[in-house]
């Protein structure tokens, strides 16, 4: 029999590091996997008998004895005894292509990554020409999953474009993972961390980079530990560095730390910190891609975006593209988070409605009172009330109720929320995460949260009112990035859907 136990954040987070310590006592080794996503059985206790891969969960270090003792007679008779892991309906009825391997076992054995299909993708590309990889990701309808959902294969074209032949050009990842209730970006690098280093090396390929960073963000002190490792692995089995695989071809990749600024993870941001700068937005143009990193021709794409790279040129872009809806091609990494009941992620084709995922896979509140809103896309997504539950995950339809899927995030909240506070909270948020850059953003937030202040109040409601939507106009239209021009989203729709909490008597349930 092995044992296997996450070693990735979550887990250690509800305890797991103690059930590893108990299994350790008894003389049991446990491999350190990742989790799989489901963070309310956390920590998730997988045994591999001869009748397959069974859990427990959730298990505390006083529970190893009485699993153990089970184990030797009758599994399904301890209470914490799930059956199959594999046939859980919250992992069995999910449609992952990126996260196949997460939680099947060490993170950091190259051998278990190929055995399950890893390096096939890369292996690939260094079969095809430049331009013959960036038409793949343009096949795939891959779309960025750092928030803007730009075209992959669009952003590549123009580095690959850019620049003279010999010009020094970069793959940046950004992992700054900065919304709020997200977590996709840390549960890959530390469950499958080749995944992303492959998508890194072909992109490298795809449009002549050499040299790759992965910015993270320095709250991931395990994702940091793991991913250094596994470069360094890389770089050993040849997968990295020099020649890689005796192509002729050569790609670097190095760990960059940010610190704890929010603005950071964006791209223009992100470049002018991992330029040793302060983190302060550009102006746009010029493009990253055109002047990125050091003024040079720059990828900048989310984690997500490129792990999906080494999916779609393992299994080719046909397979990733039948999967989705609209414009919206493959699968969504959903975080479920806030107040729910079953927390985790949960990896879909684009088209599912909110309400199912919600209702089905979350399973409700955790407070066990009824749901009043939620929010999607991290701190500068609106907040939706049950009528616009039914909206499908697809960029557009998420866009035409004036709110956006962003990183995939979503935040729940029961009925004892009160939506004005939570919008207040918008703007305190962008007074404090705001880069200072332009007057809108800078200042309009700090006016924003004194005017919502004076409505709460019912201080000269009538015009205060005119005043903060006259405010959210300027700061959507005159702010330099979308940190400014978006803050407005969570607080419009708080006013809109919950216009009672508002009044000054307290929450309602309008
Ligand atoms: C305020 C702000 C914060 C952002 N934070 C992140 C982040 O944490 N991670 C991320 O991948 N993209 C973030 N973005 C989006 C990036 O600017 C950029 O669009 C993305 O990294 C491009 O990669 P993609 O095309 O793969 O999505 C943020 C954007 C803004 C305006
Ligand atoms: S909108 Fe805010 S964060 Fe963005 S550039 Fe302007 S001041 Fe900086």
């Amino acid at each position: 029999m092995r044992f296997f136990i996450p070693q990735d954040t979550s887990a250690l987070a509800c305890g797991a590091e103690a059930v590893a310590q108990a299994l350790l006592d008894a003389n049991i080794e446990p491999v350190r996997n990742g989790s799989r996503g489901m963070f309310w059985l956390e920590p998730l206790l997988e045994v591999e008998t001869a009748q397959g891969r069974i859990g427990f969960g959730p298990v505390s270090d006083k529970d190893v004895a009485t699993i153990l003792k089970a184990l030797e007679s009758d599994a399904s008779s301890h209470d914490l005894y799930l059956g199959a892991v594999d046939e859980i309906e919250y992992l069995a009825s999910q449609q992952r292509l990126t996260y196949t391997r997460a939680g099947l076992g060490d993170p950091l054995c190259l051998e278990n990554y190929q055995a399950l299909d890893g390096f096939n993708g890369l292996k690939r590309a260094l079969t095809m020409s430049p331009q013959q990889i960036v038409d793949e990701i343009k096949n795939s309808g891959l779309r960025g999953r750092g928030g803007a959902a730009f075209p992959a294969g669009i952003k590549w074209q123009t580095v690959l474009d850019a620049g003279a032949t010999d010009s020094q050009k970069y793959i940046v990842c950004n992992a700054d993972e900065g919304d709020s209730g997200t977590f996709a970006d840390r549960l890959l690098m530390e469950s499958d961390p080749y995944q992303l280093i492959e998508g890194m090396v072909i992109a490298g390929l795809a449009v002549g980079a050499t040299q790759g960073y992965i910015y993270l963000r320095s709250e991931y002190p395990v994702a940091h530990r793991l991913l250094n490792t596994a470069i360094e692995k890389a770089m050993e089995a040849n997968f990295l560095g020099d020649n890689i695989g005796q192509s002729g071809k050569s790609f670097y990749l190095e760990v960059r730390l940010g610190a704890g600024a929010y603005i950071c993870g964006e791209e223009t941001s992100l470049l002018e910190s991992l330029e040793g700068k302060r983190g302060m937005v550009r102006a746009k143009p010029p493009l990253p891609a055109i002047e990125g990193l050091f003024g040079q021709p720059t990828v900048v794409n989310n984690v997500l975006t490129l792990a999906a790279v080494s999916t779609i040129l393992a299994q080719g872009a046909k397979t990733y593209q039948d999967f989705g809806m609209g414009r919206s091609r493959g699968t969504l990494a959903i975080q479920l988070a806030g107040n729910i009941k079953r927390g985790g992620l949960i990896e879909l084709a684009f088209g599912v409605t909110l309400r199912e995922v919600v209702e089905n896979y979350g399973q409700g509140t955790y407070s066990g009172r009824p749901i009043r809103a939620i929010q999607v896309g991290g701190p500068l997504g609106a907040f939706l009330p049950e009528s616009q539950w039914d909206t499908p995950l697809d960029y557009e339809a998420f866009a035409a109720i004036k709110a956006m899927i962003g990183h995939g995030g979503i935040v729940v909240f029961d009925d004892s929320a009160d939506m004005a506070a939570q919008a207040r909270f918008s703007m305190e948020f962008c007074v404090e995460e705001s880069c200072g850059k332009c007057t809108p953003c800078r200042i309009g937030s700090v006016r924003g949260v004194e005017v919502i202040d004076r409505i709460v109040a019912n201080e000269d409601r009538d015009n205060n009112m005119i005043l903060l939507h006259d405010l959210c106009d300027t700061m959507e239209q005159g702010s330099l990035c979308a940190m400014g021009g978006m803050t407005p989203f969570p607080v419009r729709s708080a006013l809109t859907h919950f216009a009672q909490d508002f009044t000054g008597a307290g929450k309602g349930d309008n």
